[in-house]
């Protein structure tokens, strides 16, 4: 057994540099979502263990900072090399344990080795500026302001089940380029997977209480960890629901929100339907639509509709179905009340009168990929987020009501616009109020340099390498006087 966890597969939390379990004892135990199977067990964190975690936070903060920054960049090219060379062994437990397919499990982990390995680079290129005062009416050359970014402090990193590894690192590794501490709230489903990014992390040489752990249920230590006074910066990626709820309790703790989307494709009549079919069944099904930019709506007019939702239904048919490890595409949902909601839009949608093309089929929380056709704005699946794989067809009447349905969706991450005429797409581009469009292409996150970024309830601030270093530092102003 590693240091991580004990023969009986009980992992402790990082705290200061050491695997530690906590002398409350109290588990979660974690099975999984592919059969029922043990995974393992983590910790549930008590308040006086948080505000263990949190001092020792503070206390790395001036070690850190005593750290330069080639030596920073080191520690994440390090980790990188050792996820790489763990990448089949971490991918194992990322298909138990959140049941992502064994080809997207192997790809998050290579993906997080390279923003790991870009992320340094960025690093080390931050240069601050200097201000000369004449620039401004009345002001002097003799006053000139070093500008320059410094940490903000201890970040709260809190990441979801669907990315354990890959949306834990895109918060991590930022702010610790940027000189802050970091402790890591993972989802207590991915949990396991999470921890064994930070172990990566650790063994690339990061010094004690640079970044902790702390795992618990959200809903029962969240709220606590939040609003304690030391943390400095609140990073999450989430569902909107918990989204809100941070953004209403953390007060003046500055925060950065990546929440849920109901991302649009709109399908114009001089697409490449059959380019568009392809392009769309990738987007909306991958990990079984548990992505936050998964495609989830086509809006497109009559006249292409019969002909793609045709393309569409003998793409969908053909996608592998089942196991994970069993190299498919749609696996078991996360939980039951995923696939419980799932079946319930569906239901919705069916009684409502919208036309089932293929799927409406569950085992447990294994939901088999379904298309809905003429779907109407009082469905249900016309407005929430399914997270599972489910695609609705809405029929409009021409683009002018497409852009209008998609921007009436409270969500605003992401759209897509087939057509072959750019001008057309630019003009509706500039239209959609969302974070990114996406043009000839499905709507997705990467490559994670760009920048990525929600709109109205899809959240607040953007991440992206370059970005969320930005976002958790800010600009130190030295302004030198010079006497005459
Ligand atoms: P979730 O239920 O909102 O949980 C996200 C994280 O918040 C988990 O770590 C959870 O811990 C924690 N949490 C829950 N209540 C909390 C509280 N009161 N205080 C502090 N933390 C709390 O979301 P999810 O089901 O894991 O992920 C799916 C959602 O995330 C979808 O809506 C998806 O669109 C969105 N998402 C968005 C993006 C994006 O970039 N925009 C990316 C990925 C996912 P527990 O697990 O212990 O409850
Ligand atoms: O679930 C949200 C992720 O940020 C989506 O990333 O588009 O690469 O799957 P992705």
């Amino acid at each position: 057994m590693s240091e991580l966890c004990n023969e009986k597969h009980t992992y402790g939390n990082l705290i200061n540099g050491r695997w530690a379990e906590y002398a409350s004892g109290n588990v979660i135990t974690i099975t999984s979502p592919v059969d029922g199977s043990f995974i393992g067990e983590i910790q549930a964190v008590s308040k006086e263990e948080v505000d263990e975690v949190i001092r020792y936070s503070k206390e790395g903060l001036s070690l850190w900072a005593c750290v330069p920054i080639f030596e920073k960049a080191r520690i994440l090219y390090k980790a990188a090399e050792l996820l790489e060379e763990r990448a089949e062994e971490i991918a194992d437990i990322l298909m138990m344990e959140i049941a992502k397919d064994r080809k997207s499990s192997v790809s998050e982990v290579k993906r997080t080795a390279d923003f790991l390995r870009f992320t340094a680079d960025a690093g080390k290129s931050l240069e601050g500026i200097a201000v000369s005062g004449e620039n401004f009416p009345g002001g002097s050359r003799n006053k000139i302001s070093y500008v320059r970014r410094v940490p903000l402090g201890t970040v709260l990193a809190i990441s979801p089940f669907n990315y354990p590894i890959n949306l834990s690192a895109s918060k991590i590794a930022p702010a610790l380029m940027g000189g802050n501490t970091v402790i890591l709230k993972p989802a207590t489903q991915g949990a396991i997977s999470a921890l064994h990014l930070v172990k990566a992390l650790q063994d690339a040489g990061l010094p004690g209480g640079v970044l902790q752990t702390v795992t618990g249920k959200g809903s029962e230590i969240g709220d606590y960890i939040v609003t304690h006074e030391n943390i400095n910066f609140i990073n999450f990626t989430g569902s909107t629901e918990v989204g809100r709820h941070l953004s209403k309790i953390s007060c003046m703790t500055p925060l950065l929100l990546e929440l849920g989307g109901k991302d649009a494709a709109l399908v114009l009549e001089d697409a490449d339907l059959t380019y568009a079919a392809s392009n769309i069944v990738e987007g909306a099904f991958s990990y079984s639509g548990q992505r936050c930019t998964a495609v989830k709506r086509i809006i497109t007019t009559d006249k292409v509709a019969d002909q793609l939702v045709e393309m569409l239904k003998t793409r969908i048919e053909k996608l592998p179905v089942g196991d994970p490890r069993d190299n498919v595409v749609v696996t078991p949902l996360i939980d039951q009340k995923s696939a419980d909601f799932a079946e319930f839009l569906i239901q919705d949608a069916i009684g409502k009168g919208a036309e089932l093309i293929v799927g409406n089929k569950r085992e447990g929380n294994l939901v088999y990929p379904t298309l809905l056709d003429k779907v109407t704005v009082d469905m249900e699946i016309a407005w929430k987020e399914p997270f599972s794989p489910i695609l609705p067809v809405i029929r409009v009447k021409d683009m002018d009501e497409a852009v209008e349905i998609a921007n009436r969706s409270e969500y605003g991450l992401q759209s897509s616009v087939f057509t072959k005429d750019i001008n057309k797409a630019f003009r509706i581009a500039e239209k959609l109020e969302v974070g990114t469009v996406q043009i000839n292409n499905k709507t997705e996150r990467g490559p994670d340099h760009f920048p990525f970024l929600g709109v109205k309830a899809s959240g607040m601030g953007t991440q992206g390498v370059k970005y969320s270093i930005e976002a958790m530092t800010r600009p130190k102003a030295i302004t030198i006087n010079l006497t005459e």
